[in-house]
């Protein structure tokens, strides 16, 4: 367990919701800025050694956490980065968040509009051939199989605090953006042999594509891993998105200030807000079943939560 995270009991939010709540904090995964990006791209970051990769491009929003994690990684390992990022050019003039840290990390940054991404990565790989590079590609949000494994993997880390706590989930909720963390999951769940449900609460996708492109990824995960499935069961909830990516409705700007207030629990409104607001209202309409145990995997956010100016005062204000 070289990056183990915790996982620990949310007594006060458990009660009041009427489950036996626990949650694993990927938020404190050990890289500057944590969360699921930072233990997919690790992960990512062995298969870039295995392969004798020296430099990668990939892409993202200008406050993606995939962006920064992968950034940072590779100012560590001594490769060149460019990140191809889709967002307003004028941050690059003051920084904040996870454009200041990439910004600092010495990755390249372009930053275009999403229907020039695919063709300015194409430009950028090409130009780091042209320079003597052995360039990789990872896909945005590192969707691929490495960042998946990082999951299935962690699942084997819950597993094992599961068992010393002498406790494991009836359901797991995590957020869901391009899917690999939750086909990670489910994986890891069918290896475990437990019989937990995953709840993925979409942050950007309608359930129809969403729910696909989890399935997707399930199945490529379990061939390349040998994990027998013979149904893959997606459970993919779409209520929770408001606007869409990034923006977040009163009720998730609610549920952050409250499980702050509660138990010093910080939730982001792109991600983990808008799961943790699904999972309290399932819980509140007896979807989940009182008195279950339930997972909420904490994914990060929190770079997140700080580049959202224009919620702080409201969140504030819930309070
Ligand atoms: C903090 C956080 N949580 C959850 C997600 C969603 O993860 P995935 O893209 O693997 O579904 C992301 C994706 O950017 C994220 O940054």
């Amino acid at each position: 367990l070289i990056a183990a995270t915790p996982l620990f009991k949310s007594l006060r939010i458990g009660k009041s919701l009427g489950i036996d709540l626990c949650v694993k904090r990927d938020d404190l995964f050990p890289s500057i800025g944590g969360g699921n990006k930072a233990r997919k791209a690790l992960k990512i970051a062995e298969e870039i050694e295995r392969c004798g990769y020296d430099s990668i491009v990939t892409t993202g929003d200008v406050q993606s956490n995939h962006a920064r994690a992968t950034a940072l990684l590779a100012a560590e390992k001594g490769w060149k980065c460019k990140l191809v990022l889709h967002g307003d050019p004028e941050l690059l003039k003051k920084p904040s968040a996870n454009l200041l840290l990439i910004c600092m990390s010495g990755a390249e940054v372009e930053i275009v509009d999403p229907e020039d991404i695919s063709s300015t990565m194409k430009r950028a790989f090409q130009e780091l051939q042209n320079d003597g590079f052995h360039p990789c590609e990872i896909p945005g949000g590192g969707h691929c199989i490495a960042g998946g494994v990082a999951y299935v993997e962690a699942l084997e880390e819950i597993a094992y605090q599961c068992e010393l706590l002498r406790w494991n989930p009836n359901y797991i909720v995590l957020p869901s953006g391009t899917g690999t963390t939750q086909a990670g999951i489910i994986c890891g769940v069918e290896k475990s042999g437990w019989d937990t449900k995953v709840i993925g609460i979409s942050v950007a996708r309608p359930s129809s594509v969403g729910a696909q492109v989890v399935r997707e990824m399930c199945q490529q995960l379990s061939d390349h891993l040998d994990i027998e499935m013979d149904h893959i069961q997606v459970e993919f909830r779409d209520e929770w998105i408001g606007e869409g990516y990034g923006k977040a409705g009163q009720e998730v700007l609610r549920t952050i200030g409250w499980a702050a207030l509660t138990e010093g629990i910080i939730l982001d409104p792109t991600y983990t807000g808008k799961a943790f607001t699904g999972m309290l209202e399932l819980a509140e309409s007896g979807e989940i079943e009182r008195g279950s145990r339930v997972l909420f995997w904490n994914t990060g956010g929190l770079l997140n939560l700080l580049s959202a100016e224009q919620y702080l005062e409201e969140i504030l204000r819930s309070n």
